[in-house]
């Protein structure tokens, strides 16, 4: 029989610890030397220096969240006053209620081309999205470009009017990438809705369960209410399956490319 000798397990969970926090966006260490914290007795413990997590673009210093400011009411007003896109990222680095941003390593703000006459808007970013700053450019996007290329479109295509814009409900990840809740939807809407406006698109795509809710309002699952036209704040929206779901149940293909077709045939008949 052999035994597991007590450094090995040490070492092992000292790994997964480290793996986790890595996972969970740590990539620092606070302090330059240890603390003994036996030693502090009832002596005060500096406070650590927190880091803006957020890459593009940071503000001059870190929010404070007023305690009790609303959280709704204030993205709604911060979000009015931002005039273009730059502004709008700006204002979302600057927004100090949701704690997301705290534990994200960027800002996904959006990708493809702004202007373009498709806006797809997506649920949140996950691992790879966090790490590069760029909306679905994991395995969910890699089959959402094949998705798009099928019908003549994508991100970057030269033709803005074949060119797609990507961006999220949240633009940071949420940890172990649980589904955003209720509260964070609601502030991050606000902000969806200028970004919509600025980026002015032709035809919404609402991809998936999270995104087609946030914005319609609606309780009706996705599956019921996929390919068919809505309306978000005067534009033509069509909530679509996520492609994340697609890569879990491959049968739902068919569905969606009854939906990519819908979405070309109304590109053409709006031009
Ligand atoms: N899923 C989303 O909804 N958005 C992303 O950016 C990545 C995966």
């Amino acid at each position: 029989m052999s035994v597991t000798p007590a450094w090995q397990t040490d070492f092992d969970m000292a790994r997964a610890c480290l793996e986790w926090q890595f996972e969970m966006g740590v990539d620092e260490a606070i302090c330059d030397a240890p603390i003994d914290r036996y030693a502090l007795d009832a002596a005060p413990v500096p406070k650590p220096a927190v880091k803006p997590s957020v890459t593009a673009p940071t503000p001059d210093a870190a929010p404070i969240a007023t305690p009790d400011a609303d959280p709704v009411a204030e993205a709604t007003q911060m979000a009015a006053q931002a005039q273009d896109l730059d502004a709008l990222a700006a204002a979302l680095s600057a927004y100090p209620h949701c704690d997301l941003k705290l534990g994200a390593r960027n800002l996904v703000f959006a990708d493809g081309r702004a202007g373009a006459r498709v806006m797809i808007v997506g649920e949140a970013p996950g691992r790879e999205e966090d790490m590069r700053g760029r909306p679905f450019v994991g395995e969910a996007g890699q089959l959402l470009d094949r998705m798009l290329k099928a019908i003549g479109v994508a991100r970057d295509h030269p033709d803005l009017g074949r060119a797609v814009y990507i961006t999220n409900i949240l633009p940071w990840r949420p940890p172990q990438n649980r589904d955003p809740s209720p509260e964070e939807r609601a502030m991050m809407r606000p902000f969806v809705l200028r970004h919509i406006a600025l980026a002015a698109p032709d035809i919404l795509v609402l991809m998936g369960r999270i995104s087609a809710s946030t914005l319609l309002g609606s309780k009706d699952g996705i599956t019921k209410i996929r390919g068919q036209w809505r309306e978000v704040a005067g534009i033509p929206a069509l909530p679509m399956l996520h492609p994340a779901y697609l890569l879990r149940n491959p049968a739902a293909k068919r569905e969606t490319w009854a939906d990519l077709l819908a979405l070309q045939a109304r590109l053409r008949t709006m031009t």
